[in-house]
């Protein structure tokens, strides 16, 4: 099937009421930079104030609403704070347009001529998803060039916990199949990776419990990853699937897997600055140097004390191949308010294992769990 022309996923549009605490989240918890603002011409126009965050590759649109008639407002009048859009770099916004609606896509707009503010050239258009996220594509007529009314530069990677790129994106569903199917005959995507997990597998006696079926699907033009899942009987609706889409008040964009390029330093810099992690079980570290034996991993480099005092996982298959990972809090149990949302942030390195931590999966789930049962919701 002939590619979209994805170049990169550039940017994720993320909408918020409260501007000011997702400058602390960004810059004072992750150092990402400001490198771009709403101008005040925007900012009128729009009804929205705007915050352009990067580190690297990395970059988030913040975005919180000023008068209640903006789309920001209505976004938050349907839905928590969470991931409206995702935009994608092409290199021909109009091949793109045409490709996609001859699929069956749906854009919402023909292709625009939009400067940033700073007033570099670009073109873009948007379509309507499965994922109740706008897909925006954006070509890049002027080199460095940010987003319509936004000013400022792109910055280099500029970051002391050496964030690189967007890993991949994962978004839950109460059903998948739609969203794949889209994926692979509108978007060209191809399937990369599949797993199903529940929590009877490890223990049938279970009398309540959460499962997944999870299928990942990527552009192999560009790389770019969505793993996505839906939830899995019994017990359906106590998944954290279905209860992230309860909480979202649809499907939708659940977490954003950043890079990072030495994940010890950067989890010790970030627990420091008070950023709080989803809690792993000790027995995980307990079992860790049986689980390396068994996966096959046989040798890692770091040091088990140092994971287990960090609370990082860690999966892999082949020998001394693996990744690194960590689960942020949600933001709504960031900020104990439920209208800042389910959303979080994983933080992965990858040492040689190009998965997505299926192994850990189960370790993901029971710490979900305890944190769900605490709250008297299963
Ligand atoms: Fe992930």
């Amino acid at each position: 099937m002939e590619p979209v022309g994805i170049k990169t996923l550039e940017c994720m549009v993320y909408i918020v009421r409260d501007l000011e605490r997702s400058r602390r989240f960004y810059v004072e918890h992750l150092d990402f930079a400001i490198a771009g603002e709403s101008t005040p011409e925007h900012e009128a126009a729009s009804g929205e104030r705007t915050i352009l965050f990067q580190a690297h590759r990395c970059k988030v649109l913040v975005v919180a609403p000023v008068t209640e008639e903006s789309r920001a407002a209505k976004w938050l009048k349907t839905h928590p704070a969470g991931v409206a859009e995702l935009v994608f770099q092409v290199q021909d916004a109009d091949k793109a347009l045409k490709l996609i609606e001859s699929r069956g896509g749906t854009p919402i707009c023909d292709v625009e001529e939009q400067v940033d503010g700073d007033g570099r050239a670009l073109k873009q258009f948007g379509i309507t998803t499965p994922f109740q996220a706008v897909w925006r594509f954006v070509e890049r007529v002027q080199k460095g060039g940010l987003y319509q009314g936004i000013k400022g530069r792109e910055l280099g990677e500029h970051n002391s916990l050496r964030f690189g790129h967007f890993d991949h994106i994962t978004s839950n569903f109460s059903t998948l199949s739609p969203a794949l199917l889209w994926m692979e005959h509108v978007m060209g995507f191809e399937r990369y990776w599949g797993i199903n997990f529940h929590t009877v597998d490890v223990d049938p006696a279970r009398t309540s419990g959460s499962g997944l079926k999870s299928v990942v699907m990527w552009d192999p033009n560009s790389g770019v990853k969505f793993a996505n899942n839906e939830p899995q009987r019994p017990f359906f609706d106590a998944s954290q699937i279905a209860l992230f889409v309860q909480d979202l008040r649809s499907d939708g964009i659940q977490h954003a897997a950043m890079t990072v390029r030495d994940i010890i330093p950067a989890v010790r810099q970030m627990r420091e600055k008070g950023l709080r992690f989803m809690p792993t079980p000790a027995s995980y570290y307990d079992m860790m140097p049986q689980r390396i034996e068994q996966s096959g991993i046989q040798r890692i480099d770091e040091e088990i004390e140092t994971l287990r005092e960090l609370e990082i996982l860690i999966d892999g298959k082949a020998e001394h191949a693996y990744l690194l990972q960590i689960f942020m809090q949600e933001a709504a149990g960031l900020y104990e308010e439920a209208d800042a949302g389910p959303f979080f942030y994983e933080v992965i390195q990858r040492k040689g294992d190009k998965g997505f931590g299926g192994g850990n999966f189960r370790a993901l789930f029971e710490s979900i769990e305890r944190q769900q049962r605490a709250e008297g919701r299963i």
